[in-house]
C-alpha cells in the first residue's frame, strides 16, 4: 500500500512535541504498512496519559516498543535485527524495557518471551488499551503479554497523538481485521476479523485534523473500500463516508488505501469523481494476471473482473494514477501464468508497483495445503521481468506529465536542495519545485517541464 514502509530500510520513529517535564521516555518505531504508523499514534496516546514523552533517541528510553509486521519472511527478519540493536542499548541501559507490538507479536506470542530473551512485554494488535496493566506488570519484574483479538475494538474513542514534525498528512484507520482469507496471507491470522469504526468518530476526527490546519487524511484499513457500519438505523458503506467526509470538510485532501478489487463499486469511483478534494489515485492490489492463480490465492475475482474495475476507473477518473501490488512465483505458477500477469500490466500500464517474490507463512491455508513449488531461481527471474517492464512503464507515464499543470501540497523541503519545495499531486506522484514566497502546507500550481524515475521537476504557475 501507499505509505508502506520499505522492509529493508529503518523503520518510522515517532517523535511528538514534549508535553510534560520529568517523564518517562518511550521510543516507539514502526514497520509494516501504513496501519501499524497509524496504531503507534494511537498507543502514544494511550500512553502519553501514563507520563510517557517520546524520544527519538533509542539510548535514552525508559521503553522502546516496535510495532512489527509478519507479511513475509523479511519483514519479520528486519524486527529481528532491530531487537538486536536494543539488546546492545539494553546492555548501557539494564533499566530498559521493550516490548513487541503488532502482527508479529500476535503471531508469536509468548514464543517471544521464550525466545527472545530481551522482550519484556508482547502486546497484539487488539490488546494497546492494556499497555498501562502490562507495564506495570514489567516493572514488577514479570513479564507481561496479552494477544487476544477482538470482534470490536477499533479505537475509535481514542484521538491519536500526531507526529510533531508532520502536521501536514494524518492516517485514520476507519477499520480493523480482514474477513478475505487470500491463500497467502497472514493478515487475517493477526489482525482478526475485519470491523469498522462508527462514522461519527471517524468524521469527528476529521474536523478535529481541519481545525488543526491539517491538509491531508488518508483512510486506512486494510480492505478499505468494505467499510460498512450498520447500526440500527445508521446504515454507512465505503461511499457514503467518502462523500461525507470530503463535503464536511472542503480544506483537506482525502486519500484512501487499500482497496480489493472485489469491492470497489461504480458508487466509489463515481463518489472519487465528484469531488475535487478526492484525490485522483486508487491502489488496487492485483498480485496475480492469471485466472486459475487468483482462484488459488483466493482473491474473490477473476482476470476479467478486474479489467471490468480498471476500465470503469479510466471511464470515470481518465487522470487517475493506478497503482498495484504484485506477487510472483505462487504455489503452481506457470510460465504461462506468469505471461498473464505481464500482459495484464501492459493492458493497465500501472504508474507504480509494489512488486514481491511469495513468502509462505506458517498456517495460512496455502502453507498447509499447497507446494511452495516454483523454485527460488524462477522466482528471482520472473520478479526481475515485472520490475523491468514496471520500471519502463513508469517511466513513460511519468513522461507523459511534462507540460501538464497540478495543484501539488507541499509537504516540506526537498532532501535534494534546500531551495526547493517538494510535495504530492492528487495523483500521488511527487514533485519538486524552485521555492519562492509559498510555504509547507499551501497547494501550488505547478507546471511539469522533466521527470527523473521517481520525481516531476517543474515550476510555479503564476496567475
Ligand atoms: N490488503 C491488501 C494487501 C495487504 S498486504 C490487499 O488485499 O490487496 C500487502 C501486499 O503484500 C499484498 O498485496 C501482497 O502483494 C503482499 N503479500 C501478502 N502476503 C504475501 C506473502 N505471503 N508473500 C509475498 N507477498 C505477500
Ligand atoms: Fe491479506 Fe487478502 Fe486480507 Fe489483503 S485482502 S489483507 S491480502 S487476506
Ligand atoms: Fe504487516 Fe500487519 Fe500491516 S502483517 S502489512 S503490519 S497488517
Amino acid at each position: 500500500m501507499e505509505k508502506t514502509i520499505d522492509e529493508n530500510k529503518q523503520g518510522n520513529t515517532l517523535v511528538m512535541e514534549p508535553k510534560q517535564e520529568n517523564s518517562r521516555k518511550l521510543f516507539i518505531e514502526s514497520y509494516g504498512c501504513a496501519m501499524n504508523f497509524s496504531d503507534s499514534e494511537i498507543v502514544a496516546s494511550i500512553l502519553a496519559k501514563e507520563g510517557f514523552n517520546t524520544t527519538q533517541k533509542l539510548e535514552e528510553a525508559d521503553l522502546v516498543l516496535v510495532n512489527t509486521c509478519s507479511i513475509r519472511e523479511k519483514a519479520e527478519q528486519t524486527v529481528r535485527k532491530r531487537l538486536e540493536k536494543y539488546n546492545a542499548v539494553k546492555k548501557i541501559n539494564p533499566g530498559m524495557k521493550v516490548g513487541v507490538l503488532g502482527c508479529m507479536a500476535e503471531r508469536l506470542k509468548e514464543k517471544f518471551l521464550e525466545e527472545e530473551k530481551i522482550v519484556d512485554l508482547v502486546v497484539g494488535p487488539d490488546a494497546y488499551k492494556d499497555l498501562p496493566n502490562l507495564i506495570n506488570e514489567v516493572e514488577a519484574g514479570r513479564d507481561a503479554i496479552n494477544v487476544l483479538l477482538s470482534k470490536e475494538e477499533t479505537y475509535g474513542d481514542i484521538i491519536p497523538v500526531r507526529a510533531a514534525e508532520n502536521n501536514i498528512s494524518a492516517f485514520i484507520s476507519i477499520m480493523r481485521g480482514c474477513n478475505n482469507m487470500c491463500s497467502y496471507c497472514i493478515v487475517p491470522y493477526v489482525r482478526g476479523r475485519e470491523r469498522s469504526r462508527d462514522p461519527q468518530t471517524i468524521l469527528n476526527e476529521t474536523q478535529l485534523l481541519a481545525k488543526e490546519c491539517f491538509k491531508e487524511i488518508t483512510l486506512l484499513g486494510q480492505n478499505v473500500n468494505s467499510y460498512n457500519w450498520e447500526h440500527k438505523e445508521n446504515k454507512t458503506n465505503f461511499s457514503k463516508l467518502l462523500d461525507e467526509a470530503a463535503s464536511k470538510n472542503p480544506s483537506l485532501r482525502f486519500r484512501f488505501a487499500t482497496s480489493h478489487p472485489k469491492d470497489l463499486s461504480d458508487e466509489i469511483i463515481k463518489t472519487m469523481a465528484k469531488h475535487p478534494n478526492i484525490c485522483k489515485h486508487i491502489h488496487l492490489p492485483v498480485q496475480s494476471g492469471s485466472s486459475k492463480i487468483l482462484k488459488k490465492m483466493n482473491r474473490k475475482y477473476s482476470r476479467e473482473w478486474y479489467i471490468d474495475r480498471i476500465d470503469a476507473i479510466k471511464k470515470h477518473l481518465p487522470d487517475a494514477e493506478i497503482t498495484t501490488d504484485i506477487m510472483t512465483g505462487f504455489c503452481s505458477e506457470t510460465e504461462e501464468d506468469h505471461q498473464e500477469t505481464l500482459s495484464l500490466m501492459e493492458y493497465v500500464q500501472y504508474d507504480y508497483a509494489y512488486m514481491f517474490k511469495y513468502s509462505e507463512r506458517p498456517g495460512t491455508k496455502a502453507a498447509r495445503v499447497m507446494d511452495d513449488d516454483v523454485p527460488e531461481e524462477t522466482k528471482k527471474r520472473r520478479l526481475n521481468e515485472i520490475i523491468d517492464l514496471q520500471t519502463k512503464i513508469s517511466e513513460k507515464n511519468k513522461l507523459k506529465t511534462i507540460g501538464k499543470s497540478f495543484d501539488v501540497l507541499i509537504e516540506g523541503t526537498s532532501k535534494k536542495s534546500e531551495d526547493e519545495h517538494f510535495g504530492r499531486n492528487s495523483q500521488n506522484q511527487v514533485v519538486v519545485f524552485p521555492k519562492d514566497d509559498e510555504k509547507t502546507g499551501d497547494i501550488v500550481k505547478v507546471k511539469i517541464d522533466k521527470t527523473t524515475p521517481a520525481t516531476l521537476i517543474g515550476k510555479k504557475v503564476q496567475f
